[in-house]
């Protein structure tokens, strides 16, 4: 039976997914196909910490309801006592039935490009990269009888992203050799045999490994142009953390040319956001991607708080373009929910308003836009999901132009010694004034500023549910 997501827990958030139980990371497979977006993901069916990695799944029709299905990809029992687990990977539509695998002219295949991951109690064994194939809008799979499709010998080799390259007919899969920060572009015409094509990595963010590589066309506002964006989950601002960086480039169906980049570009300055992926096949009228990202971080994620029996979720849809800045262009996101801002929406409380006034919050799950004229301050201190005790603070220190986001003293924090901590990023005003547009979600706060040019999510766990903002100005 299906369950749509329900509204009595006290920590669950209300207008992000997670799932009825559960361990969840990575979001996978994001596709649109007639009227539903699909949201899989990385789940374990049997308990609430990461293992027997299987596809769960969810759909919507606004991207913001979401409805969980059966599992959709299982863990598969191996005859030699090995198994394999399903890693991160993607769905596409097959509408040229270029697979074979459907019936011929039918044009709602879906096919699941995913990473079999084989191992044997303590031993890792391969990771390749199989397909598993869907005629019925992704309720029921099956495994491709030739798997593995890609198989280059590694145990690290995972998380296949793929795009269809319509003036060569063709698909091309950007996959990840995690240990040595490699980036690889593959060809195929039907997506079961694949050709190398060229690679690209070893540069920016290397304090971690590498993870879920895509590639994505994205328009620069206010022109009729586009770049080639690549996304890499990998290495966070501070040491020892997760996020996500991007080159911007150029892609030409083979190869990836990155423009001049100083310094590290982020998706999101919080510690919560990793291995977002953009959806694949949007309507056509659609023309900016976009991307759900996992809410949580790999430093402490399997130790946060499950009082509610599940354990991660994701961020809202993210509509993604670029803007131009000196010679670079950079990532602007904008939040899919803040174009349906109601009141019903967003499952707020009677009594609260969206351009809302600081205040009292009983349900802790609203959005909250603020133009902040700085005025001639040294900046402020917004204190959210504040009670007697705690608070999470957002600061904006005027001479340094650092806005930072501090859960130190923000409810429960002693589950990981790493969770605590504080993030800094430069934002400059923009007419003496910051926007922010703050998604607060009870257990899950997400923070754009300045339209989308800079984003901070993070986790946080109030001890209770009545909460109020408060705003202080720092002379
Ligand atoms: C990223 C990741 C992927 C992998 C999956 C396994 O969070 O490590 O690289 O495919 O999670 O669950």
């Amino acid at each position: 039976m299906a369950i749509v997501q329900s509204f009595a827990q006290d920590f669950r958030p209300n207008y992000h997914y997670t799932p009825p139980k559960n361990w969840v990371n990575d979001p996978n497979g994001l596709v649109y196909l007639d009227g539903e977006y699909h949201l899989f993901y990385q789940y374990n069916p049997f308990g609430d910490k990461w293992g027997h990695m299987s596809w769960g799944h969810a759909v919507s029709k606004d991207l913001i309801k979401w409805e969980t299905l059966p599992l959709a990809l299982p863990e598969i029992q191996n005859g030699d006592g090995s198994t394999t687990m399903i890693f991160s990977g993607c769905v596409v539509v097959d509408s040229f039935n270029t697979s074979g695998l459907f019936k011929a002219g039918f044009k709602k295949g879906l096919i699941a490009v995913f990473t079999s991951h084989v191992s044997k109690p303590g031993q890792d064994l391969a990771q390749h990269q199989s397909l598993a194939y869907s005629s019925d809008k992704g309720r029921t799979w099956k495994y491709f009888d030739k798997n593995p499709v890609l198989d280059i010998g590694l145990t690290n080799f995972r998380d296949p992203n793929v795009i269809w390259w319509p003036s060569e007919k063709k698909w091309i899969m950007t996959v990840v050799k995690p240990l040595e920060y490699i980036v690889q572009f593959y060809s195929s015409k039907d997506l079961k045999k694949w050709t190398f094509m060229s690679e690209f990595g070893k540069q920016g963010d290397m304090t971690k490994i590498w993870e879920c590589p895509s590639l994505v066309k994205i328009p620069i506002v206010n022109t009729a142009e586009t770049k080639w964006v690549l996304m890499i989950s990998s290495g966070h601002r501070q040491a020892g953390y997760l996020a996500m960086q991007y080159f911007v480039g150029d892609f030409d169906g083979n190869s990836f040319k990155p423009q001049k980049q100083n310094e590290v570009f982020y998706v999101d300055e919080g510690k919560d956001f990793y291995a977002a992926v953009p959806f694949y096949n949007l309507p056509k009228n659609q023309k900016n991607p976009i991307i759900i990202g996992w809410t949580n971080d790999w430093e402490y994620a399997n130790d946060i708080p499950a009082p509610d029996g599940y354990r991660g979720g994701f961020s809202v849809a993210r509509k993604l373009s670029l803007y131009k800045t000196g010679n670079t262009y950079k990532l602007q996101q904008q939040p899919i929910i803040s174009e349906k801002l109601t009141k019903e929406e967003l499952f707020l409380s009677p009594g609260y308003s969206l351009n809302s006034k600081l205040g009292e919050k009983t349900a802790n799950s609203y959005a909250l836009s603020l133009d902040i004229n700085l005025g001639t301050s040294k900046g402020f201190d917004l204190e959210l999901l504040k009670t007697a005790e705690h608070y999470l603070k957002l600061r904006y220190d005027v001479a340094s132009n650092m806005l930072s986001l501090d859960r130190i003293n923000s409810g429960k924090t002693d589950f990981h010694q790493r969770f605590p901590s504080v993030e800094s990023v430069k934002v400059m005003p923009e007419k003496n004034k910051l926007r922010l547009d703050i998604l607060v979600d009870r257990t899950l706060v997400e923070v754009y500023v300045n339209g989308g040019k800079v984003v901070l999510t993070d986790l946080v766990f109030p001890e209770r549910l009545k909460t109020v903002e408060v705003l202080k100005w720092r002379e």
